[in-house]
């Protein structure tokens, strides 16, 4: 499958100072919407699924259908990504079944939920580092722990990334790219009313970029949450209360301080939930799935379409050629895990 690795995909973001989505998929319509958006916005794209994914779509369902998106956007520079794995296992069986990308996420121990200790952090992603790297698949390893329980992801204990901590771990561990905890969580629920400073700690990504200027940053939590998603689902019958999630803004200051990842799954939740729960509403009488599922797909599309424009990954998709797993592999046996930012 002739997918990008994201260590070429983010290594090019930072030449053009930009950052680029990475959006979770589930099922066919969100990998239809993900790729008509990077199409109509000539975006690079990072597509990635949890562990939740990998076993609701099925391995060899999702393997396949990200195939068919290599081959219907030929032009689309495309990462499929394993996002927190909780194990060198299924960092291994991402890698087996094609994924060109591995978050090793052992701020966490392996039940997801119990937060691990720094040296249990860099001995696992280590380990996956170096498996990883011989085939030249990117890895994501991640320091600090997001708050939020909400999609068993998570501790609920928020602990900020340490900076002079990431140093370290990231000499230690020769990971492409770091995700940071600054006070976002997964899911719907991140803040009570639009977040300060205080509650969003970006100046930890500002700290961190100044000592690893080379290190691809990764923010998790990045949903937004736009009231007029949340309106419509409560129009529609919902019950979403009150809540704010990381404003763009505040994600594009991010990208000027070396943010390159950005996680987004919540929205296009949002987005599709909304829209079936309007389609069924306006037409009771309604039952072929495809009348609710199509508009569910238009409304993910416009949201990721917004978010790459805002990143400023559009216009980006042609600016390069797409680098094997092989070629990186050998880059990586060259030069050492420790590759330099080219
Ligand atoms: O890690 C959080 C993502 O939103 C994936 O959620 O584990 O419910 O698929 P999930
Ligand atoms: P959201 O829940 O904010 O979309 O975050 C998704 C995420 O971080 C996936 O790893
Ligand atoms: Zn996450």
């Amino acid at each position: 499958m002739p997918l990008v690795t994201m260590r070429q995909l983010l290594d090019e973001a930072s030449k053009g100072g930009y950052g680029v989505g990475a959006f979770n998929v589930n099922n066919l319509e969100q990998i239809q919407a993900i790729m008509e958006a990077a199409q109509e916005t000539n975006s690079p794209v990072i597509i990635q699924a949890s562990r939740g994914a990998r076993k609701y779509a099925n391995d060899r369902f999702l393997y396949h259908l990200m195939e068919a998106a290599t081959e219907i956007y030929p032009d689309i520079p495309l990462v499929l990504h394993q996002d927190h794995g909780n194990s060198p296992e299924t960092c291994k069986s991402a890698i087996d079944l094609g994924f060109t990308s591995v978050m090793m996420d052992g701020s966490l121990q392996e039940d997801g939920k119990t937060p691990g200790d720094f040296e249990y952090n860099v001995q696992v992603t280590r380990e996956v580092v170096e498996m990883a790297h011989e085939h030249g698949v990117t890895v994501e390893g991640e320091l600090g722990t997001l708050g939020g329980i909400e999609d068993g992801v998570g501790s609920g204990e928020v602990n900020l990334t340490d900076p002079d901590q990431a140093v370290e771990f990231v000499e230690r561990t020769g990971v492409d790219a770091l995700a940071v905890a600054i006070g976002t969580s997964h899911g719907a629920y991140k803040f009570t009313k639009e977040p300060d400073r205080e509650v969003l700690a970006m100046h930890i990504i500002e700290e961190i970029n100044k000592r690893l200027p080379n290190t691809h940053l990764v923010m998790h939590g990045s949903s937004s949450v736009p009231k007029e998603l949340v309106d419509i689902i409560n129009e529609y019958g919902g019950k979403i209360e009150p809540t704010w999630g990381v404003p763009v803004k505040e994600i594009q200051e991010g990208v000027k301080h070396g943010v390159r990842k950005i996680n987004v799954d919540t929205d296009l939740r949002l987005a599709s939930t909304g829209a079936i729960r309007k389609a069924l509403a306006e037409d009771p009488a309604e039952f072929d799935p495809r009348s609710y599922n199509k508009p569910a797909r238009a409304a993910m599309q416009a949201v990721v379409k917004a978010r790459m424009e805002a990143f400023g990954q559009a216009g980006h998709a042609g600016d390069y050629e797409k680098m094997s797993l092989q070629d990186m592999a050998d880059r990586y046996s060259k030069e050492g895990h420790e590759l330099a930012t080219s």
